[in-house]
């Protein structure tokens, strides 16, 4: 019987690796968890709850809320907020960042920004959606905490991960010294270690992209998908192309399999959709931990200046050949 390795086993063990945390990083991983699991069981049976559909209401991102998001946003703010050790959320469905009553936080060193529900258009077509989140430490304990401490580079990332609600459930994150994987045991409740130190396979052969929006993107981009999808055995193409709508998930594919994961920018949106603070640093953190590559089609994600809270960016991201050779075509077409 192989051992099993749960979530918790695993940060203990792995503890000495992080240099200043005292089990405060380790309480915090494991209140995402606690969240992730009961986000789960309602995703889970969301057929069978009042909990499919639109809440009627519009986030700050200008979407229609569905009630998943508001259901995920609640526990997954209530989680961290009870658990006291950080001392703001920051959620892509809020407009504001939740400052932590210092009365119901402990050292509170951390500030946690969240997607709570990645990819909800797919909830009610039982398409798998997701939650991600990056942690960063308070910068300076002098003065309260407040937005300073949430629009940090993504270099200043102590952890990062996602959680995929699919056909198993998956918790995958890094603290900056690889990529580790947990599947969720319902018969247990716990995420065990299944797939330690992840790798990006270097090359691939499937592109990931909106092609509905092909009259908007870029030059490069399109210049890009016709490479994709010309005949050559060579260079094992025409390629696959995958599109789920969920970040995780089309993400997570790629990190298994190899690929690329394209959202652009095009002249409507000059800075993409998809959020810098929510979705793009944690998922370049984990797959540059894992030896990816994710660039806005030219710089770092991670290295971008982060002014806003709902700031957005243009994303490339996935198999590092691939990324490279996909702006060469951004650079080529300027
Ligand atoms: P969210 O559900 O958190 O708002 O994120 C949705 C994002 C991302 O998950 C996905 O890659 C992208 O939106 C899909 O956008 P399009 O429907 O424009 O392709
Ligand atoms: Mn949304
Ligand atoms: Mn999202
Ligand atoms: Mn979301």
């Amino acid at each position: 019987m192989p051992k099993v390795t749960t979530l918790g086993q695993f940060i203990i063990e792995k503890q000495a690796d992080f240099p200043y945390a005292k089990g405060e990083l380790s309480r915090l991983l494991r209140d995402i968890a606690i969240a992730a699991k009961i986000v789960n069981r309602e995703v889970n049976k969301a057929g069978l709850m009042d909990i499919l559909g639109q809440a009627g209401s519009t986030n700050i991102q200008g979407e229609s809320q569905q009630k998943l998001d508001i259901f995920a946003n609640e526990q997954f703010i209530s989680a961290l907020t009870s658990g006291g050790e950080c001392c703001i959320v920051a959620s892509e469905e809020n407009e504001d960042i939740i400052i932590i009553d210092p009365k119901d936080r402990k050292a509170g060193k951390y500030v946690v920004a969240i997607d709570p529900l990645d990819g909800s258009s797919n909830i009610d077509v039982n398409v798998p959606v997701g939650t991600i989140f990056s942690i960063y430490r308070r910068k300076d304990f002098d003065t309260p905490p407040g937005l300073c401490d949430v629009l940090q580079k993504g270099t200043e990332q102590v952890a990062a991960g996602y959680i995929i609600y699919g056909s198993s459930t998956m918790l995958v994150y890094t603290t900056g010294r690889g990529v580790n994987g947990f599947t969720l045991d319902p018969s247990i409740g716990e995420f065990c270690l299944s797939h330690p130190g992840m790798r990006v396979p270097e090359d691939g052969t499937i592109y990931s992209i909106n092609e509905g929006y092909y009259m908007h993107f870029p030059k490069g981009v399109k210049q890009y998908i016709k490479y994709c999808q010309e005949e050559d055995r060579a260079t094992k193409r025409p390629y696959t192309s995958r599109y789920i709508g969920s970040m995780v998930a089309d993400i997570h594919r790629n990190l298994i399999k190899g690929g690329i994961f394209i959202y652009p920018y095009t002249a409507a949106t000059p800075s993409g959709k998809l959020r810098l603070v929510y979705e793009c640093n944690p998922m370049a953190f984990i797959i540059e931990q894992a030896g990816g590559r994710a660039t806005n089609g030219d710089k770092r994600i991670l290295t971008i200046e982060v002014e806003e809270l709902h700031q957005r960016t243009p994303v490339f991201i996935g198999s590092k050949n691939m990324v490279i050779h996909a702006e060469e075509f951004m650079k080529e077409a300027i």
